[in-house]
């Protein structure tokens, strides 16, 4: 009996070893492909063309150094254009620098995305304090109010820190600003007694600051940078300094300046240039190929436009969505991708494809705030024209290189 199984296992595991192989032998493209990922945080010579925004940043955290209260900061700026980056590299450097002088610097990242619910973001960090701190405080995962969460908050930064940096990414994605007050007033409120925090918001969303009540506003708002998107020269920057992700001759020398400028196309968006270099030698790689070509970019940059607006789509609002589903609605039923439509015939649609939701439509004036949106997403063109004379002016929107079809299905899929 034993024999028989042996025999027969061991057929299984010739028959496997002969058959196809399931996981991939083409490994002729990448050396490092971990230097491709978003969540991958580069070290300085390998961050472009950032220096103005780093020693911003570096000098409102300064006072932290010394272990005293650092200002507020909000960062704003179209997607990719180095905010969380940066944010994470100088909380990670002011930690560094501080610990040399005997400065406890703790810091907390929240994607606000993620962790939208006050009660969520408030556990969130105290459970990273805690942890980088040892984790001597029992903090569990579920189960306590929010107001216990603050407690265990402020006793780990009093017990275990002199000054905490807590990033506050897709800051306008919490629910509410409760949180932001406690952070941004824990220090005059008492909340904290011996340490201090400081907070840096991010957004892409410029008008965010608007949403906030005065006294988070003005308390939140001490400093406020905006990041640029990058030119063609940056972007081609980023990508080469990132090329020891491939092996030696596996990318050819067109790619990263063709990358690059399919990325600065919209805005200089580098996220875009970098997903779009790792899905060209994705694509390379199942074909077989040893050397990513411009032809695999091509492919690559249409895979990226669909991960890309499926993303931002997915985390848009209904009313957003009910936008963007009128435009590509009636851009489909003109025939032309390309084709500019003016606000007012977008707003008709939008009440119909409400109506169809069960929805209550917005006013026109929020249709517009939503547009305005869309176009510092780079999901839509927006351009002014006029009437004629003396007539006023009136706004067209357009699909940004992105296909009708792509946006119908994305928003589909978000729902
Ligand atoms: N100056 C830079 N040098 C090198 N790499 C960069 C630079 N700026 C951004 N990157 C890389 O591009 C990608 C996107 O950057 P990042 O996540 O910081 O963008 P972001 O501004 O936070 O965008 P979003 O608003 O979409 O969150 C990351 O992989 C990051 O490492
Ligand atoms: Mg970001």
């Amino acid at each position: 009996m034993r024999t028989l199984i042996l025999s027969h296992e061991s057929t299984i595991h010739k028959r496997m070893s002969d058959s196809i192989d399931y996981f991939g032998g083409n490994d002729a493209i990448f050396r490092n492909k971990d230097l491709l990922q978003v969540k991958y945080l580069p070290d300085e010579d390998r961050i472009i063309g950032r220096n103005e925004q780093l020693n911003d940043l570096g000098s409102s955290l300064r006072p932290a150094l010394k272990g005293q209260t650092p200002n507020h900061v909000l960062i704003y700026g179209k997607t990719g254009t180095g905010k969380s980056l940066c944010s994470k590299f100088m909380a990670r450097q002011l930690k560094t620098r501080a610990a040399a002088d005997d400065v406890r610097v703790g810091t907390a990242y929240v994607d606000c995305f993620q962790d939208s619910t006050e009660t969520q973001a408030v556990k969130s960090i105290a459970i990273q304090l805690n942890d980088d701190a040892g984790g001597e405080l029992r903090i569990p995962a579920a189960g306590l109010s929010t107001g216990d969460y603050y407690r265990k908050l402020w006793t780990v930064v009093d017990d275990y820190y002199d000054v905490v940096i807590v990033i506050l990414d897709e800051i306008d994605k919490l629910d509410g600003d409760n949180v932001l007050m406690q952070l941004s007033r824990a220090v005059e409120s008492g909340k904290l007694t011996s340490s201090t925090l400081g907070v840096i918001g991010i957004s892409n969303k410029i008008q965010y600051k608007d949403t906030l009540n005065e006294r988070v506003k003005s308390s939140l708002s001490e400093r406020e940078f905006v990041f640029p998107p990058y030119d063609a020269n940056q972007l081609r920057a980023i990508l080469e300094s990132r090329q020891d992700a491939f092996r030696d001759g596996a990318l050819s020398d067109a790619v990263p300046p063709r990358v690059a400028a399919l990325a600065a196309r919209e805005h200089g968006d580098a996220r875009k240039a970098i997903d779009i270099l790792r899905f060209a030698g994705e694509i390379a790689e199942d074909a077989g190929d040893s050397v990513v070509r411009e032809a695999h970019v091509n492919k690559a940059h249409e895979r990226e436009e669909q991960n890309r607006v499926a993303d931002l789509i997915s985390k848009s609002t209904p009313h957003s969505r009910f936008v963007l589903i009128a435009l590509a609605n009636i851009v489909q039923q003109r025939g032309d991708d390309e084709a500019w439509v003016p606000t007012n015939d977008i707003y008709d649609v939008y009440r119909t494809v409400c109506k169809g939701d069960g929805a209550e439509p917005l006013k026109k004036r929020r249709i517009r705030d939503i547009l305005s949106e869309l176009e510092f997403l780079s999901i839509i063109d927006q351009d002014l024209r006029g009437k004629g004379q003396g007539q006023g002016n009136y706004m067209v929107n357009r699909l940004s290189e992105v296909k009708p079809t792509i946006v119908i299905k994305a928003c589909a899929d978000a729902d």
